[in-house]
């Protein structure tokens, strides 16, 4: 009934050999099976990659997905919340839910964007939180993070195959928003809405009563996209008919990851064929492509997109720093001030790395003095 041809199917699922590169992946091949059990979907190629685009080398799918890792770091289904918008959480309990994806990865920002992110979603009914981070190691303070907000969420570590690193274009967050996909399918989540939301967006609370009837796929503008600084379907008579958008570059949809949700019923009838691929810039594309999309389907949000309601903001990204440590001191050292805790904060959440070699020396202040740090220790 459809009419799309070409549409390739890169499989999703990912049987678990972890790369063999380094120590720490070993005890990773237990966890990962004892996880993920039997539960994930693996599906082998039944198309093959198409060649739109400059910037792809295409590496063989089938070698790349049997080396994705993925391990479910900890999965948290109680919503701890007494009152949502000032109603009691009951009042909610019949809506759909919306499966909330955020790709991350360790920066000296992802903490602090992720208490953001964290406290915008406190406010919303109804709501899972698949965070995927870009590690091969579960970051445990990720966890005591994503406890602290109260809402049900599934922390994954899911990290990009180093052979993606290396392109001149690296699809980033694709292997973390394959993994959610595989959770979702695995898990049998096929009812409710499923919504990409990157860490560093900004999100109106109104968009997710937008988006949480959404009976197939729907869309809205994203604002801070591209030259037009939007990204939009174009609308008339209430459908959307094409879109508004600076880099169009062949895409049949050409929409930006946080510009639609997909009902999960609906994802669920090409749960075997829905893919993402490792292709920086045709994510949203081809996986709409993977759901055989058709343009009449596609629902209007925002008013007949006539506002925004998520921005694409981005944090101006800052190399953590290497602060030196003096010799007399590691960061488990015991210490009578609070510099040492904090030192061990600073370096378990990202945002410094501490070191006894090069980078920059740290020093206090007594009474307009410098002293060296050692000595407030
Ligand atoms: C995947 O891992 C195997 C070893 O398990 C290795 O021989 C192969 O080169 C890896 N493939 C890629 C694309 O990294
Ligand atoms: C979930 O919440 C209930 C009631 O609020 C509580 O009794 C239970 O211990 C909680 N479970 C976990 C795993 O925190
Ligand atoms: C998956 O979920 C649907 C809807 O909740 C249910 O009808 C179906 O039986 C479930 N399938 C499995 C295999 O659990
Ligand atoms: C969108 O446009 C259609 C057709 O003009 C109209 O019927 C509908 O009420 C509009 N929806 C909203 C939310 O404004």
């Amino acid at each position: 009934m459809k009419t799309h041809s070409k549409v390739p199917f890169l499989p999703l699922g990912s049987p678990m050999n972890p790369p063999k590169n380094s120590s720490v992946f070993a005890n990773k091949v237990a966890k990962v099976g004892l996880c993920l059990i039997a539960g994930l979907f693996t599906v082998y190629v039944i198309g093959t990659t198409a060649s739109i685009g400059p910037d792809y080398s295409p590496i063989p799918v089938e070698q790349a997905n049997s080396n994705d890792t993925i391990t479910i770091c900890k999965e948290y289904y109680n919503d701890t919340r007494q009152y949502i918008q000032d109603r009691p959480r009951s009042d909610y309990e019949d809506l759909p839910t919306i499966y909330f994806v955020t790709p991350t990865y360790p920066r000296r920002e992802q903490m602090p964007e992720l208490i953001r992110l964290g406290h915008t979603l406190m406010h919303v009914p109804k709501i899972h939180w698949i965070v995927a981070d870009d590690v091969y190691q579960c970051n445990v303070h990720l966890d005591s993070l994503l406890m602290e907000f109260g809402i049900p969420f599934t922390h994954i570590s899911s990290p990009m195959n180093n052979i993606y690193r290396h392109l001149k274009n690296v699809p980033r967050g694709v292997a973390n928003r394959r993994a959610a996909l595989n959770w979702i399918k695995s898990n049998n989540k096929s009812e409710g809405v499923l919504y990409f939301g990157d860490d560093d967006n900004t999100f109106h609370l109104r968009l997710f009563s937008e988006i949480r009837h959404t009976k197939v796929v729907s869309m809205f503008p994203v604002g801070l996209i591209g030259n037009y600084a939007v990204s939009s379907p174009v609308v008339r008579e209430g459908k959307v008919i094409g879109f508004l958008d600076s880099w169009i570059a062949g895409r049949e949809w050409a929409v930006d990851m946080a510009g639609f949700a997909v009902n999960l019923e609906y994802l669920f009838r090409y749960k075997n064929q829905v893919t993402m691929p490792y292709k920086a810039g045709y994510e949203e594309d081809m996986f709409l492509r993977s759901l055989n999309l058709r343009l009449e389907e596609v629902e209007p949000k925002a008013s007949n997109c006539t506002e925004i309601l998520v921005y694409h903001t981005q944090t101006k990204k800052t190399k953590s720093p290497d602060i030196i440590l003096p010799h007399s001191i590691t960061l488990s050292s015991p210490s009578k001030s609070n510099i040492a805790h904090l030192f061990r904060f600073m370096e378990n959440s990202g945002v410094s790395h501490f070191t006894s070699s090069k980078g920059v020396k740290p020093e206090v202040s007594y009474k307009g003095k410098k002293l060296p740090v050692a000595s407030v220790y």
